[in-house]
């Protein structure tokens, strides 16, 4: 959809106005700067609090002190099905059915329970493709699961590049890749949304030409989950590993949650490390040998749901049920694209872009790489109550975020840069 902007701050007041989102701002906490808010947009990296937080952790922790173990079935929130009540709100935020995603462990963690369940290189499929530059954690989990399995990462690894001069993958360039790897693919494992350019992966035509290719696609869907849409089930994607603390605003390090295809989910002879809490729930306690997995995504569990961790998902979810991802990713297109419009204004300045600019390649973020100066402007920022993030060596990421964010934030950021000499 194309925008009619203003570059004035009645315009971003009307917009404001008009925002049907605009009042989820009050359900969260905003930094403070000098006694007023700040302009966060770090949601990127980690949400804002929802205020509920804070009773939902006082509840938990009441009853843990009123009930102590009598607490796993007759806390107001039982601990026992802690995590299994999380399920229905994160499929219809990744666009999956609720047996195909837990919350369970932390992102990388399940990263790498994933990767040992499909990543099973043989003498001849043995390649994994990812992009090049991928966040650090995602480049060390899967060079060492290569190296786990005697393998070379140097020839193990195919990593995607951008052309020369460019700074985003183009599709036909990785679906080329995928094809051009053939029977030597065993898996392919992208971002959804790069954590770097901000540059949003065509997730359904990657599985498709991976499958073609007969190997299987993962998604680390770390800066994808709950900034946009997504229909992991429909695209047939195999695995995914999910993060709660940046858009889903659960708190630092929550809970992250794992996705399977329910065709490897009802699958019991896929390999998985176990613990007791995988085995099916009915035979949980029976303490005996032999390990049965629950069906879905609950059947990678291992440990007791760690509910102090897990408190934060709850406060955030209970918000996202009540908007969709498909208002917050209209409001999301509509005021990156003010973002857009209002940097583009900004000559004096020495940056480019690097995030497509095509609003279907891209979520809330976009990445400002500064040709110089870049550490300063960032600081000035930071002093004029900025909340942004810095990435070595020279770029600035910007996340507005639909749900607390407001157009006249945008604004007051770009008056903010204006004013820079
Ligand atoms: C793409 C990506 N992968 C992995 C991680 C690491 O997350 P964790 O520390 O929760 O394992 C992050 C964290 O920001 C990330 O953005």
């Amino acid at each position: 959809m194309a925008y009619t902007f203003k570059r004035d701050e009645t315009f971003a007041r009307d917009l404001d106005d008009m925002d049907i989102l605009f009042s989820f701002r009050e359900r969260f906490h905003i930094p403070q700067h000098q006694g007023a808010p700040a302009i966060y947009f770090c949601g990127n990296s980690l949400g804002l609090q929802p205020k509920s937080a804070h009773f939902l952790f006082k509840k938990e922790l009441e009853d843990w002190a009123g009930l102590g173990v009598e607490g796993h079935f007759e806390a107001t929130n039982p601990w026992f099905y802690y995590a299994n009540q999380f399920s229905e709100s994160l499929a219809k935020i990744i666009g999956c059915l609720p047996e195909e995603v837990m919350a369970m462990n932390t992102l990388t963690v399940n990263l790498h329970f994933l990767l040992l369940s499909f990543y099973k290189p043989d003498a001849k499929r043995y390649k994994i493709i990812m992009e090049a530059g991928a966040f650090p954690s995602d480049q060390y989990a899967i060079e060492t699961q290569v190296k786990m399995h005697g393998l070379n990462p140097d020839e193990a690894i195919i990593e995607l590049k951008p052309k020369p001069g460019a700074y985003c993958l183009e599709d036909d360039d990785i679906l080329s890749a995928i094809e051009a790897a053939g029977d030597e693919l065993a898996c392919v494992l992208m971002g959804g949304v790069n954590y770097y350019t901000g540059q949003l992966y065509d997730m359904a035509a990657i599985t498709k030409k991976t499958h073609q290719a007969g190997a299987l696609a993962g998604f680390d869907l770390a800066h994808a989950t709950g900034n946009v849409p997504l229909s992991l089930h429909k695209w047939s994607v195999d695995f995914a590993c999910i993060c709660s603390y940046k858009y889903l605003n659960s708190g630092p390090g929550g809970v992250g949650a794992l996705y399977v295809h329910e065709r490897w989910g009802n699958d019991q002879s896929v390999f998985r490390l176990a613990g007791w809490w995988g085995n099916e729930e009915a035979t949980r306690f029976e303490m005996k040998k032999g390990f049965i997995p629950a069906k879905g995504a609950a059947g990678w569990q291992i440990s007791n749901a760690p509910v102090f961790n897990m408190v934060g998902l709850k406060a955030s979810l209970d918000i996202m049920d009540n908007t969709s991802m498909e208002a917050l990713r209209a409001k999301s297109r509509k005021m990156t694209a003010y973002l857009e419009y209002l940097l583009r204004d900004l000559d004096h300045l020495s940056f480019t872009i690097i995030t497509p600019t095509d609003p279907d390649k891209r979520g809330a973020q976009l990445s400002l790489l500064f040709h110089k100066d870049g550490k300063k402007v960032f600081n000035a920022l930071t002093k004029a109550g900025v909340i942004a993030d810095w990435r070595e060596p020279d770029v600035i990421r910007i996340a507005p975020v639909p749900l607390y964010n407001t157009y006249s934030e945008v604004y007051r950021f770009y008056q903010i840069l204006k004013a820079l000499s």
